[in-house]
């Protein structure tokens, strides 16, 4: 959908990105901008920059950038819709009403609506208590009663297809039921439900949407759990288990799971704060989903090394997103679930209480590799935790804990301050280094993933980005130009600098102005990085007159006729260049 330029200016002025930045990176005053650590890679040292006079941010580390609008984009993995719609939620403005997104809030709706009616026919089967196996595993797993009813737990009978019957009849489409990932078409063209003979655990949204489904298979048929692909009203990476009512608990942490039926049985044991993954890593959105309810998780994945290495893992997302994180270690083998069974809620509650900051979790892991009464192993595991405390950004954690680990190794806290004050130098040098290496490759164009064609032609891309930048700055020059006859789409070299020149021509057409919010539909977050950082790197120079921009028009069509010299005048003058040589 297009926006009213009005709109998108009103909408802007209202949403200071210094503030919508600052609500995700913690930012200090740098001169006139404002600078933190990035949130799209992860860095020690910040090299993510608002710049208040172009209302814009750029990530020198990773390339990451744009305005206010993709920034949300970026962050929240919003497509360019979503994203103008949260900032109009936060700026207190009414959205513009559209026709071309209707169908896809169309689309969006009716797959709800068909998965409601799934879930209830899912829930009336399971409750007819006609399929004793499903009955016997529910009952087994302490999915039956109250707490299996609050989930909303129901079963897929083992037959063909009749849940697409039960939708048919209700007026959903083939292709709705396969869309929604509900039934799939057999050769004959008849639909299959994909649950069958699976217990179902829908999975509902905040909003209280059913937005997918996990089923569980009842013996040990492949795969364990089947779930719902993506759909239009469903992403994996962006939804959390039980978050509909793990948001309302009274505890100001999450606790979290690796599984359905963990949750299930922390929220029947009393702990309903508890929610889960699906099954796939855990994502950055999925962190700032939970960020926006509470401030604090308590990773409490399985008790074995897969459990161990997914919460190492998930310790960085979640802190990237400002979440205070803690993690616990169960036993050996065991899972939340079986925890519960086992050892009761008491125990559990206690190993929550009991629950490691995110050093201590990654400091016991240490010490559990190394006997430390052997001084060559107190060394190695010295030096482990060594780099954990210089890799901590927080001056006073840091200092916090390295008086910690200085009596956990009995050793001077003084000696080893200085240790870790030394790796904290090389670590940010190194980082420096790669920084600086990418600048370079950058600089010549290599690993230019957003301009491929730069490598081709490295003065072509240059006078390409001249241009770009100016006529981001004072886009009238394209007109004139245009009029002068000294520049054309078709004078750029590069398929990325004709495709941007289009798209600001375009604009600047339509609304006699240029806004980059206006690229976001036909851009990657990335392509606006790149085109974000081309202006600022034009704003930071005084000579963005025409004259600059005329001279560039030029160079570019010299260096672009050069390259498109028939091989055979190339090959000439390798040749001849090849003769001088060798005189
Ligand atoms: P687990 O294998 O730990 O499952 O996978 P679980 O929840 O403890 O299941 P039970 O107790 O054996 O019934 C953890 C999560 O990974 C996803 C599911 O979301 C599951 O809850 N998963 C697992 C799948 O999506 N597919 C699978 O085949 C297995
Ligand atoms: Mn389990």
């Amino acid at each position: 959908m297009r926006f009213d330029s009005s709109f998108i200016e009103e909408l802007k002025a209202r949403c200071d990105i210094v503030d919508v930045v600052g609500s995700y990176v913690g930012l200090k005053r740098a001169g006139s901008n404002y600078v933190g650590l990035c949130p799209f890679h992860n860095e020690k040292s910040p090299s993510f920059t608002v710049f208040t006079k172009s209302d814009s941010c750029y990530c020198f580390g990773c390339g990451a950038g744009g305005d206010v609008i993709t920034f949300i984009m970026n962050v929240e993995n919003l497509d360019y819709v979503s994203a103008i719609e949260l900032l109009a939620k936060r700026a207190g403005l009414t959205m513009p009403v559209d026709n071309s997104s209707a169908a896809a809030v169309n689309k969006r709706k009716r797959i709800l609506e068909m998965n409601k009616a799934a879930a209830r026919f899912f829930n009336s089967e399971f409750a007819s208590g006609k399929y004793k196996n499903a009955t016997a595993y529910a009952e087994k797993r302490g999915l039956s009663g109250s707490l299996g009813k609050r989930f909303g737990i129901g079963f897929c009978p083992d037959s063909f297809g009749a849940l697409a019957m039960h939708l048919r009849s209700l007026g959903y489409t083939s292709a709705e039921m396969k869309e929604g990932f509900l039934c799939g078409e057999g050769k004959s063209g008849k639909l299959f439900d994909y649950y069958r003979n699976r217990l179902i655990f829908p999975i509902i949204d905040p909003a209280g949407n059913v937005v997918a489904f996990g089923g569980r298979a009842l013996g040990d048929e492949k795969p364990k759990y089947l779930n719902t692909n993506d759909t239009p009203a469903f992403k994996k990476g962006r939804n959390i288990f039980a978050l509909n009512f793990a948001k309302n608990s009274k505890e100001d942490y999450f606790i979290l799971c690796e599984g359905y039926t963990d949750v299930i049985a922390l929220h029947g044991a009393g702990f309903t704060s508890a929610v889960a993954g699906l099954g796939t890593a855990f994502t950055q959105e999925q962190a700032s989903l939970l960020k926006k309810y509470k401030d604090k998780v308590v990773i409490c994945y399985d008790g074995d090394e897969a459990g161990r290495k997914a919460t190492n893992r998930a310790i960085p997302i979640l802190t990237a997103a400002s979440l205070e994180v803690r993690a616990l270690s169960l036993p050996a083998g065991i899972d939340p679930d079986e925890f519960l069974q086992k050892y009761g809620k008491e125990r559990f509650r206690h190993l929550i209480d009991e629950s490691k900051s995110e050093f201590q979790f990654k400091c016991d892991a240490i010490l559990a590799k190394y006997n430390i009464a052997i001084p060559e192993e107190k060394i190695k595991a010295s030096s482990e935790v060594c780099a954990l405390l210089a890799a901590m950004t927080s001056d006073v954690e840091r200092d916090v804990y390295t008086a910690k680990a200085a009596k956990l190794f009995d050793v001077s806290e003084e000696s080893l301050k200085t240790d870790v004050k030394k790796k904290r130098y090389s670590l940010i040098r190194q980082e420096k280094k790669k920084f600086n290496e990418g600048v370079r490759r950058s600089a010549m164009g290599l690993g230019d993933r957003v301009n491929p064609d730069t490598v081709k032609n490295v003065r072509a891309a240059r006078a390409e980005e001249a241009i770009l930048g100016i006529a981001q700055i004072n886009p009238e020059y394209m007109e004139k130009a245009e009029k002068e006859g000294i520049l054309t789409a078709d004078t750029f070299f590069t398929a990325f600098g004709k495709k941007v020149y289009t798209a600001i021509r375009d604009i600047f057409e339509k609304e006699r102005k240029f806004d980059p919010a206006f690229l976001a539909g036909d851009f990657t977050p990335e392509e606006i990085g790149r085109i974000t950082k081309i202006r600022i790197d034009r704003q930071q120079l005084s000579n963005n007159t025409y004259d600059v921009f005329a001279q560039s028009a030029s160079a570019l069509a010299k260096e672009k006729e050069a390259s498109e010299m028939p091989v055979e005048t190339l090959s000439d003058i390798e040749a001849l260049i090849q003769s001088k040589r060798n005189k």
